[in-house]
């Protein structure tokens, strides 16, 4: 009786695991004990024009580099994952998260009380500061004061976007679909300023002259991955190795690479 059993549970083990191996969605996955969209691979959504976070290189006009891209790799190679990076508009990014179209959105990304209704986020790895660029000699803007009566250019749904809407209204903002072309317009004069994150910000300015960054910030935020709620385990072995990358001094190296202290 007990043989026949372990015969049973023997071929019920053999079924499961090839009913397993035959659908393949199921099958894409598992290295290192986690499941990823595509086996053996870490898929990054990002939006690459947000300097020094990610951007495009120069050197061939088509590979995303930066301190996300940096970190990615770090963490991917860590969890034996070779990382894929998916360049999108940063609004489609928590979408692709949920949906199952990428693993990791690293994209410079707030943690905020409502994007936390749909992604969960890893341990923040910088912190992020709203700031606002007006054109050098501006009379218009010259404090934050100043917004609510002027035409403010924001990076579409990102949290300059949100949070300039709940307090001067969707009548004082134009939204762009990235960083450069919030410049753009501010240089055309189609806005009066623009409310972006410091980094970028910084980058802009040092890009563009006749543009210069308003002493006082706007808010501080933290940055952090955002993942599936349905794959806690990724984020949890992502973490992990997070953590240890922050603790030994590596992820700061990452970041001091790209930012100089000023
Ligand atoms: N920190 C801001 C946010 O989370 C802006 C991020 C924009 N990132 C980007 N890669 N374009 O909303």
């Amino acid at each position: 009786m007990k043989k026949f059993l372990a015969i049973v549970l023997a071929l019920v083990m053999v079924l499961s695991f090839t009913a397993c191996g035959a659908d393949k969605k199921e099958a894409a996955q598992e290295t290192s004990g986690v499941k990823t969209v595509q086996a053996g691979k870490l898929i990054m959504g990002t939006s690459a024009a947000f300097p020094p976070y990610e951007f495009i290189s120069d050197e061939d006009g088509e590979t995303v580099v930066g301190i996300d891209a940096e970190i990615a790799e770090l963490i991917a190679t860590e969890l034996g994952l070779e990382l894929q990076i998916e360049d999108m508009e940063f609004s489609s990014i928590i979408s692709a998260v949920q949906s199952g179209k990428i693993d990791v959105g690293l994209a410079g990304m707030t943690v905020t009380e409502e994007r936390l209704k749909n992604v969960n986020f890893s341990t923040s790895y910088a912190q992020g500061v709203q700031v606002v660029i007006v054109p050098e000699g501006s009379t218009k803007v010259t404090s934050l004061d100043d917004l609510p009566n002027v035409m403010i250019g924001v990076q579409e749904s990102t949290t300059g976007h949100i949070y300039c809407e709940g307090d001067f209204g969707a009548d004082h903002l134009i939204a762009y679909a990235n960083s450069t072309l919030c410049v753009q317009a501010l240089k055309n004069g189609d806005v009066d300023c623009v409310v972006i994150d410091n980094q970028p910000a910084l980058a802009h300015v040092s890009k563009n002259e006749g543009l210069k960054i308003l002493d006082s910030a706007y808010t501080v935020e933290d940055y952090a991955a955002a993942f599936s709620k349905d794959n806690t385990e990724l984020l949890d072995a992502f973490n992990k190795v997070l953590e240890e990358k922050i603790a030994d001094g590596s992820i700061q190296k990452i970041l001091d690479k790209y930012i100089s202290a000023n």
